[in-house]
């Protein structure tokens, strides 16, 4: 039994619901969203409370302003954007969240219409968590919904705070998150498997020690993988690499040996000498990385591996490409990798969660995205969900 309120528990008729969605959304060079991703996910509380009668009021930040008023950062758009994916009636915009401008606009709504405020970040009293600005939000609300998982990261007066104020409940978005990142981490059905890429393990020393805590198997790729290697005097040529954090690795591997988590490293990689797609490259077993080259794949053999041990997983938790997925050919082992999860996934009901940062484009570029069972938006959120913290978003509605 969920131990926060969902939005299906309150009559929301006539009421003016604050929903915290994430609009942070990413702009293409021609001025348009070009990922509606974060929209597209919280249309369904919208459209819940805009049919059950209530004026839907939402809030969120877009990108860092720091408590200035900059016009380049403006939701206005966004609001556009989100109405093209709200076909029941157009989504208003106010050019504040708080004062004259959002009650304006508040006190013009019918039961059922949807209004966007402007950018919370605007004010520096919501990254400051600032009780007052908190209050000033609060006074035009009746009922809050948080349905922004991805921000639940920030204690801030719009994602923490205002939850204090208000009765609160988790939108059907953040409940569908909780409970997929819940069913794959806290409580998953085993073997799990994590996989974790990307490039450093200095950002990822937390979400490994909680991982081998938790997973049964766990695949180190990427640039994260030379360090490890390294720290088994494997030379990584002029590989990215971590040298001042070797006996972390090291540290790491003891731990997950205690505590039973087999940690599966490269076997063999894809070297070059040049960072560039379509460098001469050179595939070769893990002990013959030269000197003058570095490591931007894992090699067939690691993907085989990786595959093998795959084979046997109920749960997969995935954060970070294997690769330099980013520059062809560097991309294989992530797409191959990627494929083979999601074949997985089909075929054996194998439960792929995957998250934070370049994991969804490196899902998206091995077009296996929807065939996940969950894919989470969240970038930050999702990595301090890996680590095992308490987000304050989600905290703050507990009942
Ligand atoms: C994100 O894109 O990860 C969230 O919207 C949070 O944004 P922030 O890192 O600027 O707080």
């Amino acid at each position: 039994m969920a131990n926060y309120h969902s939005v299906n528990d309150f009559d929301v008729s006539g009421k003016r619901v604050f929903v915290r969605v994430d609009f942070n959304v990413p702009f293409g060079e021609d001025g348009r969203v070009s990922d509606a991703t974060r929209i597209e996910r919280a249309i369904p509380t919208i459209k819940n409370l805009s049919e059950r009668g209530a004026k839907v009021i939402l809030l969120s930040h877009f990108a860092r302003p720091k408590g200035q008023v900059r016009l380049e950062m403006s939701l206005k758009p966004v609001a556009l954007a989100a109405g093209q994916h709200f076909h029941t009636k157009p989504i208003r915009f106010a050019a504040d969240c708080i004062g004259d401008a959002a009650q304006d606009s508040i006190n013009t709504l019918s039961n059922g219409d949807v209004l966007l405020l402007e950018n919370t970040r605007f004010h520096a009293g919501e990254e400051q968590n600032d009780p007052d600005f908190a209050k000033a939000l609060a006074a035009n609300g009746d009922l809050y919904v948080n349905d922004a998982f991805s921000a639940a990261h920030r204690a801030h007066a719009s994602t923490e705070g205002l939850a204090h104020l208000l009765p609160a409940m988790a939108g059907l978005a953040m409940e569908r998150e909780l409970d997929y990142l819940g069913a794959a981490l806290s409580n998953p059905v085993r073997p799990m498997m994590a996989v974790v890429g990307g490039a450093k393990v200095s950002t990822k020393i937390p979400l490994l020690l909680n991982l081998i805590k938790n997973a049964d198997k766990l695949v180190v790729g990427g640039g994260m993988a030379n360090t490890f290697l390294l720290a088994q005097n494997i030379g990584v040529g002029k590989s990215l690499c971590e040298p001042g954090l070797l006996d972390t690795a090291q540290e790491i591997m003891t731990q997950a040996e205690q505590q039973d988590c087999e940690i599966i490293l490269p076997t063999d990689a894809v070297v070059t000498k040049e960072f560039k797609a379509g460098a001469a490259n050179r595939t070769v077993p893990i002990e013959d990385i030269g000197a003058d080259e570095m490591m931007l794949d894992l090699g067939p053999d690691s993907v085989n591996l990786i595959a093998e041990k795959m084979e046997s997983v109920k749960t997969l938790v995935w954060n970070g490409p294997l690769g330099a997925f980013e520059i062809s050919p560097f991309d294989t082992a992530t797409v191959e990798a990627a494929k083979f999860a999601a074949k997985r996934v089909k075929n054996n009901g194998l439960v792929a969660v995957a998250g934070g940062g370049d994991t969804v484009a490196a899902l998206n570029h091995a077009q296996v995205r929807d065939d996940f069972t969950y894919v989470s938006t969240a970038g930050g959120a999702f990595l301090e969900w890996l680590e095992g913290k308490t987000l304050p978003g989600v905290k703050a509605l507990e009942k």
